[in-house]
């Protein structure tokens, strides 16, 4: 085992862990952050996706050996239950999940979306989020609340 620093949600963590742990394992089991959800273990489903140093990585892909000092963000970061973010009030707002399994992993490939391209076009949204998938289906509920959010920043006039 080995100690590895981790910045998370602007906090640093140590932890003792073996190299080749998946950084998802870390999240849930190490540092008690649940959010992110294991899916597939394989990369292909997003239900584990969080920003590493910004950009949308699948959790279970990576690890933790290789994190170093990036920044990871989890869902976490956005809100809570009773003060939910930007982004989480439109998920809510579009009624957009179901049993949630899949919703962490939308919410931060969603994240890293309007944080680079604050004012997307549907196409745009569409290719983005494509990678994240949804059991129940509720795709087209979860793009709407992409565009509600993107619509929220667009009133206020900045990201
Ligand atoms: S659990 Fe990581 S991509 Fe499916
Ligand atoms: S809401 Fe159930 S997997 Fe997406």
């Amino acid at each position: 085992m080995t100690t590895y620093r981790l910045q998370v949600n602007g906090k640093v963590h140590a932890v003792d862990q073996d190299a080749d742990t998946p950084l998802l394992y870390v999240l849930r089991n190490d540092l008690e952050l649940n959010g992110a959800k294991f899916g597939c273990g394989l990369g292909q489903c997003g239900s584990c996706t969080v920003l590493l140093d910004g950009k949308p990585a699948m959790s279970c892909m990576v690890p933790v050996s290789v994190v170093g000092q990036r920044p990871v963000r989890t869902v976490e970061s956005l809100g809570n239950a009773t003060t939910p973010g930007m982004l989480q009030q439109a998920f809510i707002d579009e009624q957009a999940a179901q049993c949630g399994y899949c919703i962490a992993g939308m919410l931060m490939q969603a994240t890293a979306l309007l944080e680079k391209t604050p004012a997307p076009t549907d196409a745009q949204i569409r290719a983005h989020m494509s990678s994240n998938l949804c059991r129940c289906g509720t795709h087209m509920r979860i793009l709407r609340a992409v565009r509600r959010a993107a619509n929220t920043l667009a009133a206020k006039g900045k990201p």
